[in-house]
């Protein structure tokens, strides 16, 4: 297959989303890693739907042509009819495709049926950390491998348009790729996806004290930044009162 990959990255503001549609990204998640990277929460658990909703506007006004992709929080996809409205919400907020995390096959089908696109999302499940604990790679055993394989067959069967993997073991995510014809995303699973997504404060080192173990980031931003900031403070400490 000779078709391009997808790039894809996060972004919860206007700058940062103009500046990845304007350098030509595929596709712009507004994620519940939001509750981490932006609002400072242990984890993605605290994320309401209104915390997406209003970051999801200023990420509308930047982007037209970049495909923009919202997180469904926690707790939203618990019930079907709530899945569907919180979905509903999300899209008039501006999102074209909802991501949804787990092997929810009632919720997609239901979401989708409503005329909602959805991008389904497997493997380390970000929203199950307080059961989970920490952040493993998915898809050791081979029982833990046939019901991720299983999972992603019924998804797309259920109508989800792509599947993101995070911390899949490569050799699975690569059969994923293969079996399925709906494109899969990787986010630490390894490089034979159809696509990569990555938060965009990790690509760009923008917090050195958070560094998941798949990340080389681009470029040290928190450096520059920082120094730019002490220039200042000290530009106004030494100006005559
Ligand atoms: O919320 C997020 O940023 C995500 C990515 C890690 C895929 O779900």
């Amino acid at each position: 297959m000779n078709q391009q990959k997808i790039a894809c990255l996060t972004a919860y503001d206007y700058p940062t989303a103009r500046l990845l549609e304007e350098s030509g990204i595929d596709v712009i998640l507004v994620g519940d890693s939001l509750g981490m990277v932006f609002l400072g929460h242990p984890d993605t658990t605290q994320v309401t739907l209104e915390n997406i909703e209003y970051h999801l506007r200023a990420v509308r006004r930047a982007t037209s042509r970049s495909i923009l992709l919202a997180d469904l929080p926690f707790g939203r996809a618990d019930d079907i009819e709530d899945a569907v409205e919180s979905s509903l919400r999300l899209q008039a907020a501006g999102a074209d495709m909802i991501k949804v995390e787990g092997a929810l096959i009632a919720q997609i089908k239901a979401i989708v049926a409503a005329g909602v696109p959805v991008m389904s999302h497997l493997g380390m499940l970000c929203q199950q950390i307080l059961i989970e604990k920490k952040y493993t790679m998915k898809g050791k055993t081979p029982q833990d491998a046939a019901r991720l394989l299983r999972e992603a067959h019924a998804l797309e069967e259920a109508g989800a348009s792509a599947l993101v993997l995070e911390l899949v073991v490569p050799h699975l995510s690569a059969q994923m790729t293969r079996e399925l014809t709906i494109p899969t995303i990787g986010i630490g699973s390894g490089p034979c996806c159809d696509g990569q997504i990555l938060v965009f404060s990790d690509l760009v080192g923008l917090q050195p004290w958070f560094r998941p173990s798949f990340v080389k980031p681009k470029v040290d931003l928190a450096t520059p930044l920082q120094a730019a900031v002490r220039e200042y403070i000290r530009e106004i400490k030494n100006e005559d009162i």
